[in-house]
């Protein structure tokens, strides 16, 4: 099947091969060639594609009332799937959730909730939201500006709104020119500064990825980092917001990214493994004074979107929760982590892989122009999108991605397959994509 003529699509002038079917770890697409699923998509499938499970889910769900609207009826799938995350929660406070239809909504509706939470607590000048540079948080205009690619932000500057920006905890490119042996967190302590700055009675909340993904490859920061963040928000009173769109639901190996520091943030924003693709879903959680400030104050969230709540995705939430609870996968993400963490250290060797790291089943590859230096490539090498493609013909599925140097500068690959990936193929995952980066460096 050629690809149709009536479909606007991401990147025009490429020609799409067409998804047939899918099962497990693998796609095939309408020429038999098959995939690793490598990336999950994007940082997606976290249960494998085809789960009987779901479809039979699905198949009730649709069969008792596939839609209604959140204005006027709640239903038991979106109860089951509050209750289930509540289970998951990183502390019994964070009581209640919010359903959507993606991350970026997610994040929106997390900057109106925390919004106007200040108003009703009679704080309405704390408003500004401060984020991180080389972060990721949607492509909606709102979760655009509070992202750090530059790159991507450029196209749209003039019409957002200006919010301020911190540096990113990257230990392998720190703005402070520190090591992890003599680093002090500064990277944290510049929260403070910039609350400062700012005026902190001006300043409603702190956002950013536990681990980051999207414009920086799996950058984890230094321990001690959340935990520093965390005190500067109480001293402040700023509200902590984990954007966990890729790192939450067992990608990093524990329930939320945020869980591998035992910090408890007052808003856990998430999507993508928490249906595992299986249909598009969001989410908010929030802490219950979030909840009950707002129910005791004006009774009802200025906020709403037509797919909220929607009963099909919320089953199909519920039913990948209950199949990642009862194959033990958060367990598993965390175990085959560390076997694909150990497998990539093969290719340390390479010539162009600068860094290698990662928590669970979530791995960045960082490619450089120099080793010793950290120099990166020259950006209309696209030198991510080379591995990528060269990986891609080889049958395997990655996530390349740029902009950690500042936002523009710096490649890396993301690896984030299905959690129910077993050893073998991360071994053939790891081979190919050696010999992707090989190919590229022939090529040099
Ligand atoms: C951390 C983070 N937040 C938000 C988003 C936006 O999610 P969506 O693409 O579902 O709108 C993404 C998407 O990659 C993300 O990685």
């Amino acid at each position: 099947m050629e690809a149709c003529n009536h479909v606007f699509y991401r990147n025009l002038r490429k020609i799409y091969p067409v998804a047939d079917r899918a099962e497990g770890v693998y796609i095939w697409d309408t020429d038999g060639k098959q995939y690793i699923d490598g990336s999950g998509g994007a940082c997606v499938v976290s249960i494998g594609h085809c789960v009987p499970e779901i479809l039979n889910a699905m198949q009730t769900q649709f069969k008792r009332v596939p839609f209604v609207h959140s204005s006027h009826f709640t239903n038991p799938a979106a109860c089951e799937l509050g209750d289930l995350l509540h289970q998951m929660a990183p502390d019994e406070s964070l009581t209640r959730t919010y359903f959507l239809s993606g991350g970026s909504e997610a994040v929106e509706s997390a900057v109106k909730l925390v919004r106007q939470y200040w108003r009703e607590a009679g704080q309405p000048d704390k408003y500004k939201v401060i984020s991180r540079w080389s972060s990721f948080h949607g492509n909606t205009t709102g979760a655009l500006a509070l992202g750090g690619h530059t790159a991507r932000r450029s196209h749209y500057m003039p019409i957002f709104q200006h919010t301020p920006h911190i540096e990113p905890a990257y230990c392998y490119r720190c703005g402070f020119k520190e090591t992890p042996e003599t680093c002090d967190l500064q990277c944290a302590d510049e929260l403070e500064r910039c609350i400062k700055h700012e005026g902190p009675d001006s300043v409603g909340a702190f956002i950013a990825e536990p681990v980051v993904g999207a414009t920086a490859g799996a950058v984890v920061p230094k321990d001690g980092y959340w935990q520093r963040i965390r005190q500067i928000c109480n001293q402040y009173d700023i509200k902590l917001i984990a954007d966990e769109v890729m790192t939450g639901i067992g990608r990093c190996g524990r329930n939320f990214g945020i869980d591998l520091w035992g910090v408890v943030p007052d808003l856990i924003v998430m999507a993508k493994g928490l249906s595992s693709g299986y249909t598009p879903l969001g989410a908010v959680m929030v802490k219950d004074d979030i909840h009950e400030t707002i129910k005791n104050g004006s009774g009802v969230f200025v906020h709403g979107h037509t797919y909220g709540q929607n009963p099909l995705s919320t089953a199909i939430g519920a039913a990948v929760l209950r199949y990642i609870q009862e194959n033990a996968l958060v367990e598993r993400s965390r175990n085959m982590g560390a076997y694909l963490m150990d497998k990539l250290g093969d290719l340390s060797a390479l010539d162009i892989v600068g860094d290698i790291r990662g928590q669970g089943l979530f791995a960045g590859i960082e490619l450089v122009r120099d080793k010793a230096s950290h120099a990166w490539f020259d950006r209309d090498l696209k030198i991510n999108i080379q591995v990528a493609s060269q990986a891609f013909q080889r049958g395997l599925i990655t996530y390349p991605g740029s902009g950690g140097v500042d936002g523009i500068h710096g490649d890396h690959i993301l690896l984030a397959p299905p959690f129910t990936i077993d050893e073998e193929q991360i071994d053939t995952m790891v081979d190919m994509l050696k010999r992707a980066i090989r190919a590229v460096e022939n090529q040099l």
